[in-house]
């Protein structure tokens, strides 16, 4: 059986990895297996790209080199780890895909964009997401809440870019929302975390519904959301 693959696009803080975080754990109250990953990285090879991505040694290169290096980490972690887990029925969440290297990469890199789609297409294939869930937060809102989270580590390399290129970015996520209206749904992330929640849980109830994974056994109750703080100001 099929599992769903989910994933969550978005500018710098507007709760990707907090949403990841508390969607698995809702899957997994319901009895509906899940996994959470996070790109670039979710595999060894794949995290070793992520380390040399943001530690800004590729951007010199300029945005082709980055999205080829980007892509390369993706065909691991699609052969790996998001097919398997998909071909086991799983739910797998994903913390940023393909749709950021057309954001980041393609739109703000000026790249062509035949060249985009035909990377993603010999990187992705038919192994496109069934959902994906946009975090909508103006660029000063999203830049001030990873600044707070980051404390005083330094910034990576996109977390470096100005705020008008955040809120080129913003709008770059809004259009590929607005060109494939079945895949996406943008929700407005400046909302509190909860109702964030509520929103992302009554989409994605929707789409495991149509999908036959939504499990009729009780739900176990929440945990205590105070425990998961930590892992929740973890950057991914
Ligand atoms: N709805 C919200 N309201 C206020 N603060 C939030 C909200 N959602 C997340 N935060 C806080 O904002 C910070 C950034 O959240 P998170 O790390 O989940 O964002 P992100 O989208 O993964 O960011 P990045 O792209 O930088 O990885 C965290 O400290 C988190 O607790
Ligand atoms: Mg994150």
């Amino acid at each position: 059986m099929a599992g769903l693959f989910i994933t969550f696009e978005g500018g710098e803080g507007g709760g990707k990895s907090t949403h990841v975080g508390r969607l698995v754990q809702t899957l997994e109250r319901r009895g509906i297996a899940a996994i959470a990953t996070r790109e670039p990285g979710g595999t060894p090879t794949a995290e070793a790209i992520r380390d040399v991505i943001l530690s800004g040694a590729v951007a010199p290169l300029g945005a082709a080199a980055e999205a080829l290096m980007f892509s390369a980490a993706r065909i691991d972690h699609l052969d790996k780890k998001i097919r398997p887990a998909l071909a086991q029925g799983k739910v797998v969440v994903c913390d940023r895909f393909a749709d950021s290297t057309r954001a980041y990469q393609g739109a703000l890199g000026n790249l062509d964009p035949k060249f985009i789609r035909e990377l993603e297409r010999v990187t992705v294939g038919d192994t496109r997401p069934d959902l994906t869930i946009i975090l909508d937060v103006p660029a000063a809102t999203g830049l001030a809440r990873a600044s707070a989270r980051r404390a005083s580590a330094p910034v990576d390399r996109f977390e470096a870019e100005n705020e008008s290129f955040h809120a080129a970015l913003r709008q770059c996520f809004l259009d590929i929302a607005a060109a494939e209206p079945e895949r996406c749904v943008v929700i407005d992330a400046t909302q509190p975390p909860d109702a964030v929640e509520a929103s992302i849980w009554s989409k994605v109830s929707q789409r495991l519904a149509a999908a036959g994974l939504l499990d009729k056994t009780p739900v176990a109750p929440k945990p205590v959301r105070k425990s998961s703080k930590r892992k929740e100001a973890r950057r991914s």
